[in-house]
């Protein structure tokens, strides 16, 4: 990776990374494709991280498929693809050194993920310490993990852009995720209830519904009648994650649900009053 990007450099090129587990899927490809328009070389990496994943997490079912990976991203244009080991990645096992964050890890997904984040954030501080890209691109529906991310850029003054790309979606409406694997054709449907619920809030938004709970318990509601479970439904400030009271252009609604055996994750950035 060294020499591709110290010749990447050598011809003046710009270079990006996009960060993945792999088992490939359009959101992906989506980012690739953004990368691609904000950079001349484009690196993904494939690197399920065991550091991330807690105690009785799915780790060791996360669905893996190295080779379509590598196709999918070649024929996408990426320029070099990065799927490293465990033991490449952490040769003592478990790092001596961790990034851990402050403050936010705590809340919406921390909650019930504690160290997740830290693991993110760890692997995400070496993919950067390797490929040192101009840029980095992210999925706007791990929204807590791309506020984290941008924060620990700052915080550490690290020299690199984030860039995060919106949402892609099945159909109906799912959010395209590794994990959908999991469901089974009645649990795809009922998964629907996610984006249902978000576009269902955006809707009372978009007619003048400012009071949280109100749009909160909407979601709730959508969710309920398609029997899937609520972790959590909160309102936040895009970058500090501090919960709101009032919704707002730029706010975010966020969610993590089981249907199933399957935790999913999903939010809506509230637009604009034309947007
Ligand atoms: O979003 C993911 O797939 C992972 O959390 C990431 C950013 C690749 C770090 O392992």
């Amino acid at each position: 990776v060294r020499d591709a990007v110290a010749q990447t450099r050598a011809r003046g090129q710009r270079i990006a990374l996009v960060p993945t587990m792999g088992f490939l899927h359009e959101g992906h490809l989506t980012l690739i494709d953004r990368a691609r328009s904000l950079a001349d070389w484009v690196a993904i990496s494939v690197f399920v991280n065991p550091l991330q994943f807690g105690p009785g997490e799915d780790l060791d079912r996360y669905p893996r498929a190295l080779e379509r990976d590598a196709d999918l991203a070649a024929a996408r244009g990426a320029d070099l693809l990065f799927a490293p080991t465990a033991a490449e990645m952490y040769p003592d096992g478990r790092p001596w050194i961790a990034v851990v964050p402050e403050n936010g890890a705590d809340r919406l997904c921390g909650t019930v993920r504690p160290g997740h984040f830290r693991g993110v954030l760890t692997v995400v501080a070496k993919l950067l310490g390797i490929f040192t890209p101009d840029v980095a691109v992210f999925g706007q529906k791990d929204f807590q993990q791309a506020a984290l991310v941008r924060r620990m850029v700052k915080d550490l003054d690290l020299s690199v852009a984030i860039e995060v790309a919106p949402t892609v979606r099945e159909p109906g409406g799912l959010a395209m995720s590794s994990r959908n694997t999991y469901l089974s054709s009645a649990e795809r449907d009922a998964a629907q209830a996610l984006a249902a619920g978000l576009r269902r809030a955006e809707a009372l938004f978009r007619a003048g519904e400012r009071d949280s709970a109100t749009l909160v318990a909407s979601i709730a509601g959508v969710l309920t009648a398609r029997g899937v479970e609520a972790e959590y439904v909160e309102m936040v400030d895009p970058d500090s994650l501090d919960p709101l009271e009032r919704a707002r252009p730029g706010a975010v609604i966020a969610l993590a649900a089981h249907v199933g055996s399957t935790r999913l994750i999903d939010n809506v950035i509230l637009p604009d009053s034309d947007g």
